[in-house]
Order: C-alpha cells, then sequence, then structure tokens
C-alpha cells in the first residue's frame, strides 16, 4: 500500500482551523483526534464542530476517536461526513458490530489499540476494518516521544496483514518526526500520523514532502517478516 501522512490538527491554530486545514492540502487527510475527557484525559471538539471542518477542508478526515462509548458515538463521525473513523479497541463493546455500522454508514472502520494493548487478539477481525491503528504514545497529548517499545507490535501487526492479503492500512500515530517514522516504516506501518511535526514547522507543507519520502523509502527498504506466532527462541533447531 502507498504511503499516507495525515496530519493531526492537534497541533494546529484553534483560533484559525479553516486555514490551518488549508495548511495542510497535500495530506492525504486530516486526523481529527476526539477526546472526552473520560477515555483520556483531555478534551476536543464534537460532531456539529467536525461537521463544519470538514465542509471547509480540502482534504479527506480521518477521525480518531478517543472516546468511552464508542458503539454509541461514533456513527455519528461517519454521518457528518469523515472518510474514516477509529474507534479503540479497549473502549468499544461490540467493535464488529460497530465496525459494520461505520461501513453501512459509508466510512472506513478503524481499530484502535493503546501501546500496552496487545494485536492478537484482533487478528481475526481483520476483515472487519479498512485501518488498524497502533498508538505509538499513549493516547490524550500531541507533542509526547515515540514509544520504540511498539515496535515489535507494528511488526507482528504487518507481518498478520501481509500473511492476510486483506488490505487494512496500517496506522501509528504519536510522537512521528523525520526520524521516528523511517523506524516505524521499517517496522511496516504504512499511515503516519504527526502533529507537533508537521504544525510546528515553518513550512507544514514541506514537512509533509518530507516525512512521505521519508517513509516511501524506508517501506521500500524494509523486507517483510514473515509472522508464524511463534518466537524464535521457540523455534527448534532440527538438523
Ligand atoms: C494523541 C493523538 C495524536 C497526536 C499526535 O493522543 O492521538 O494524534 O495529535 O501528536 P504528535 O505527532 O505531536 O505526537
Ligand atoms: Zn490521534
Amino acid at each position: 500500500m502507498s504511503v499516507a501522512i495525515n496530519p493531526s490538527i492537534l497541533s494546529a491554530d484553534f483560533a484559525n482551523l479553516q486555514h490551518e486545514l488549508e495548511r495542510i492540502s497535500t495530506a492525504d487527510a486530516a486526523h481529527i483526534d476526539v477526546m472526552d475527557n473520560h477515555f483520556v484525559p483531555n478534551l476536543t471538539w464534537g460532531p456539529p464542530v467536525v461537521k463544519r471542518l470538514r465542509e471547509v477542508s480540502p482534504v479527506p478526515f480521518d477521525v480518531h476517536l478517543m472516546i468511552d462509548d464508542p458503539d454509541r458515538w461514533a456513527p455519528q463521525y461517519a454521518d457528518v461526513g469523515s472518510e474514516s473513523v477509529t474507534f479503540h479497541a479497549e473502549a468499544a463493546t461490540a467493535p464488529i458490530k460497530l465496525a459494520r455500522t461505520l461501513r453501512e454508514s459509508g466510512a472506513k472502520a478503524g481499530l484502535a489499540l493503546r501501546p500496552a494493548t496487545a494485536v492478537e487478539p484482533y487478528l481475526d477481525l481483520l476483515t472487519e476494518i479498512d485501518m488498524l491503528l497502533i498508538m505509538t504514545v499513549e493516547p490524550g497529548f500531541g507533542g509526547q516521544k515515540f514509544l520504540d517499545v511498539t515496535l515489535p507490535k507494528i511488526r507482528r501487526a504487518a507481518s498478520a496483514l501481509e500473511g492476510s492479503g486483506i488490505p487494512v492500512r496500517l496506522q501509528v500515530d504519536g510522537g512521528i518526526t523525520e526520524e521516528t517514522i523511517v523506524r516505524a516504516a521499517e517496522a511496516g506501518a504504512d499511515c503516519f500520523v504527526a502533529g507537533s511535526s508537521v504544525y510546528g514547522a515553518e513550512d507544514p507543507q514541506a514537512a509533509i514532502a518530507a516525512l512521505r519520502s521519508l517513509g516511501k523509502r524506508a517501506r521500500k527498504k524494509r523486507r517483510p517478516h514473515s509472522y508464524t506466532g511463534i518466537n524464535i527462541s521457540d523455534e527448534c533447531s532440527c538438523s
């Protein structure tokens, strides 16, 4: 799959959001972080604001819901015109039902995992989703440091996706910079959320272009791993 760069408007100037969306017109999508002060200790915006912003945005919306009870609230974000809606596995009661509802509403369905949530229990759900989001920081705030401890999980998820042949995007979110995008892409991610490194740059479009080219180069170099579910140390050395 091609490399996608989705800047997070969490690091944008909230007094000028239309202008801030125009500054990332070369992005693949705008990443919209929805927080409810319950699932995470931070609060952003809800459906009416997302609806109006979508009307003036030059790029599609990739909505990331960091909220409790997404089963109840997520469909509204599909209804206001978001191209994809991602909810957290830790918060959803019926993730399969919710993913199907989102797809029926015309949005792509994404499933997000906090850094310490294992991917393996969700691998049977790959046919139900369009994107798997592996958080590379604890959700809640922009500007945090990329957690290298998530790299093995990205590798395992990428191998499982490649092995299955199911076209699911592998997104990473948190601490993505010109340095960490290389590690995440080599591990197998193909969709990169970047907040502070894009909006903190003097020229956000140049930052997007630089991230895209680094991500592409790293993906070209990578050799897909084959995931067998067996640790190297568990393998027998049969002669
Ligand atoms: C964190 C959010 C991220 C955040 C990324 O909870 O989900 O999307 O905006 O910001 P940076 O790129 O600054 O880590
Ligand atoms: Zn996010």
